[in-house]
């Protein structure tokens, strides 16, 4: 018992961030659709830290705890770390040759034929050992997190053979284990038919279905499972097959969808009940009533329309209008899409899909984690992961209006300043 006029005493707390803008993303955990992207949740306050966990946010919140580090955020605008639910950040060499080649008028798909693309990839990770690919992929996470992002998907599918494909993922195991940013691995031996399988490619099929993917599943290298699905690389049947044997090993499923060609991949991860289908730049109205229905999230990469040079773009407003969630990612990958950072993402997605600054944040947040289906995290309220990112703005909007500049000041993970300065 207190006696009357005497304060209990406070409980201790490890950081606050006080005065703040503080984008929430709401109470309530993800998808959300539709309008409700463009509700940020917003608030002026505190956000206050213990154990890497949020333990209290709100109007003066700070004052009920005996805090050990306080941070003033002056007005500035608090988000949840960034979530990036679609990279392919485990390789082991760039292809500046292709993107000069694409710009004088030759196609991805060309140079693909031609023995480069994806295939000149596998090339270089087949050479490479895995402190080789770590090496190579460190500064690239280092990136990542400076810019915001605090947990990032990593795909396989530079390896494709069960040996080079477990490098891959092995690198991004030890990788996530030296963290942060955390790191969320999908195997993707479906990426492409490997050379010595040209002319066989039910024989690759059977190969992942029989083999790779019954054993990454048993040594848990990959929570998800990942395809290429794509006319002339892996169709409608084979990625129907590769994924159910997925499901059936324990993975969870997503696969790259309609990208060039528009082939019923949309539908495949509604009828499979995959958590995302990614891409979608050639998506058909079928495609977006069975996302709508079943609740796949549309991960959209407009970074790779661009450095692609492409003039179409996914279709982003009418996925948002019918109610399909939607997130952003990078697609960050050695060729088609050469960028670490989800900032410049917005930019694109603000100026060709036409989303609001809202819409962006909510896709790189609470959508993005709930592609990943982590419920723990892209929102900032009570027992959610204390991941966090102060912005150099005062108002949402600049997060795409201010463009080509890294407007973080600093990022904590689990309540750790782990980039920016104070
Ligand atoms: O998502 N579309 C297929 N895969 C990657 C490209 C990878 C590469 O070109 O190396 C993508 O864009
Ligand atoms: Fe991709």
């Amino acid at each position: 018992m207190y006696t009357i006029g005497t304060m209990p005493p406070r409980p201790p707390a490890d950081l606050a961030i006080t005065d703040a803008l503080i984008a929430t993303m709401g109470s309530a955990a993800g998808p959300r659709v539709g309008a409700a992207m463009r509700d940020l949740g917003m608030l002026k306050g505190d956000v206050v830290v213990k154990g890497g966990k949020i333990v209290a946010v709100g109007a003066g919140a700070a004052k009920a705890y005996r805090v050990k580090k306080t941070i003033a955020a002056k007005g500035r605008l608090v988000t949840p770390g960034l979530v990036d639910p679609h990279t392919h950040a485990v390789f082991a060499g760039t292809r500046e040759d292709e993107f000069e080649l694409r710009n004088s008028g030759i196609t991805y798909a060309e140079i693909a034929a031609k023995g480069g693309g994806i295939k000149k990839s596998v090339a270089q990770v087949r050479a490479a050992t895995v402190e080789q690919i770590k090496d190579r992929t460190r500064p690239a996470l280092r990136r990542m997190l400076e810019h915001g992002t605090t947990t990032v998907e990593v795909k396989s599918g530079y390896g494709l053979s069960l040996k080079d494909e477990m490098k891959l993922l092995q690198a991004a195991k030890e990788l996530a284990a030296e963290g942060p940013p955390d790191i969320v691995p999908t195997f993707l031996g479906a990426h492409e038919i490997p050379v010595e399988y040209k002319d066989d490619r039910a024989a690759y099929v059977r190969l992942l279905v029989e083999k790779m993917i019954p054993e990454v599943a048993k040594k848990k290298l990959a929570k998800w499972c990942d395809v290429f699905c794509e006319k002339g690389i892996f169709e409608i049947a084979d990625s129907r097959m590769i994924l159910e044997a997925a499901k059936k090993a324990g993975l969870g499923v997503r696969l790259h969808a309609e990208e060039f060609a528009t082939i019923g991949g949309a539908k495949l991860a509604a009828d499979l009940g995959a958590a995302s289908a990614d891409h979608l730049m050639a998506i058909d109205d079928s495609g977006i009533d069975a996302m709508r229905q079943s609740g796949t999230v549309a991960v959209l990469l407009p970074g790779t329309t661009f450095f692609l040079g492409l003039p179409r773009y996914a279709p982003a407003r009418r996925l948002i209008d019918a109610g399909v969630p939607v997130a952003l990612a990078t697609d960050f990958n050695p060729g088609s899409c050469y960028t670490e950072s989800l900032q410049i993402i917005w930019a694109i997605a603000a100026t060709q899909l036409k989303m609001t600054a809202a819409e962006v944040l909510c896709a790189s947040t609470v959508n993005a984690a709930h592609a990943l289906r982590l419920a723990d995290r892209g929102r900032i309220g009570e027992g959610l992961v204390a991941d966090l990112v102060m912005w150099d703005a005062e108002d949402a909007r600049t997060l795409t209006y201010h463009f080509g500049v890294n407007q973080v000041v600093t990022v904590f993970r689990r309540g750790s300043l782990v980039a920016g300065k104070l």
